[in-house]
C-alpha cells in the first residue's frame, strides 16, 4: 500500500459515543493508517478532555476553544482557564470557534463577543484557528477579516460559495473538507474541492458527525477519511497518496508539527 499517513486535522473524541471503545480507536491508529489527529475543543467540558487526549496519545494534539453554541456559558473565569491551557506543548490551535446561525444556540451578539474574544487570544498567544461557520458566511468572514490574526487557520467543514473559498485562500487561510465531500448532494462542496488547490486543503472527520459514504448516518472515526481522499484523488486526478501527502504536510505546516 503506501506509507502517506491520513492526518485528521478535526475530531471530537471526547464524545461520549467514544465512551465504549476510545481507547481501542485511538490504540490502533496506526493499523488503519492514521498518523495524527487534532482533538477539537467545543464546550467547557471537552477542554479537560483535550488535555487528556494529549498526554495519553503521542498522535493526538488538541485545540482549545469554545463552539459557538456553548458561548452563553463562556465567562471569564473560563476564558483565563483557556488561555492558561494554550500554553500546553501539544495544544496547536484556538478552536473551535465562529459563528452558527443554523442552531442559534447562543444570542448573535455573545457568540459574536466570544468570537472576537477568542480570536484575539488565538492572535496574543501566536496560534492558529479552527472555524466553525454555519449560516453565517458573511459574518464569519468580515469578523475573521477585521481580526488581522497573524498565524491564519482554516475554515473547518467549508460549506460556502467557490468564490468566498478563494477568498480564503488569497488571505492565507485553508478550507476543511470532510464526508460532505461523498453525499450525493455535496455537489456544491465538489466544485470548491476542484477550485481550491490541493496545497490549501486539510483532510478532517468532524467525528463523530458527518461520516461519509457508504457510511452516512453512522458514527465517523479517523480511519473512514480514506474515503474522503479517494474522492478528492478522483477530482484532482492524482493518485490517493499524493491528496494524503500534501494535506499531512499542510496541516503541519499550519499547526507547527515537526
Ligand atoms: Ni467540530
Amino acid at each position: 500500500m503506501t506509507d502517506a499517513v491520513i492526518f485528521d486535522s478535526h475530531a471530537h473524541y471526547d464524545d461520549a459515543s467514544f465512551a465504549a471503545d476510545r481507547d481501542q480507536l485511538l490504540g490502533d491508529c496506526l493499523q488503519q493508517n492514521v498518523g495524527y489527529i487534532v482533538n477539537v475543543g467545543s464546550n467547557l467540558r471537552s477542554l479537560t478532555w483535550v488535555s487528556y487526549l494529549c498526554e495519553t496519545y503521542e498522535h493526538v494534539y488538541g485545540a482549545v476553544g469554545i463552539h459557538p453554541d456553548d458561548t452563553r456559558f463562556l465567562n471569564e473565569v473560563y476564558f483565563q482557564r483557556m488561555r492558561s491551557l494554550c500554553g500546553g506543548e501539544k495544544i496547536v490551535a484556538v478552536g473551535e470557534i465562529g459563528l452558527d446561525y443554523y442552531w442559534n444556540a447562543s444570542p448573535k451578539e455573545v457568540q459574536k463577543y466570544w468570537f472576537a474574544r477568542q480570536m484575539a487570544l488565538a492572535a496574543e498567544q501566536h496560534l492558529p484557528v479552527i472555524i466553525h461557520s454555519r449560516e453565517a458566511a458573511q459574518d464569519t468572514f468580515d469578523m475573521i477579516m477585521a481580526a488581522h490574526l497573524p498565524c491564519r487557520g482554516v475554515i473547518h467543514c467549508y460549506s460556502g460559495s467557490v468564490e468566498m473559498a478563494l477568498d480564503y485562500v488569497n488571505k492565507g487561510f485553508l478550507i476543511g473538507i470532510g464526508g460532505v465531500l461523498t453525499f450525493k448532494n455535496g455537489r456544491k462542496l465538489k466544485e470548491v474541492a476542484a477550485a481550491v488547490p490541493l496545497e490549501a486543503i486539510l483532510l478532517e472527520t468532524d467525528c463523530p458527525y458527518l461520516a461519509p459514504a457508504p457510511f452516512r448516518g453512522k458514527r465517523n472515526a479517523s480511519g473512514l477519511i480514506r474515503y474522503v481522499a479517494e474522492e478528492l484523488a478522483r477530482i484532482k486526478q492524482c493518485s490517493y497518496e499524493t491528496v494524503l501527502e500534501c494535506t499531512c504536510r499542510n496541516a503541519k505546516r499550519l499547526f507547527r508539527i515537526a
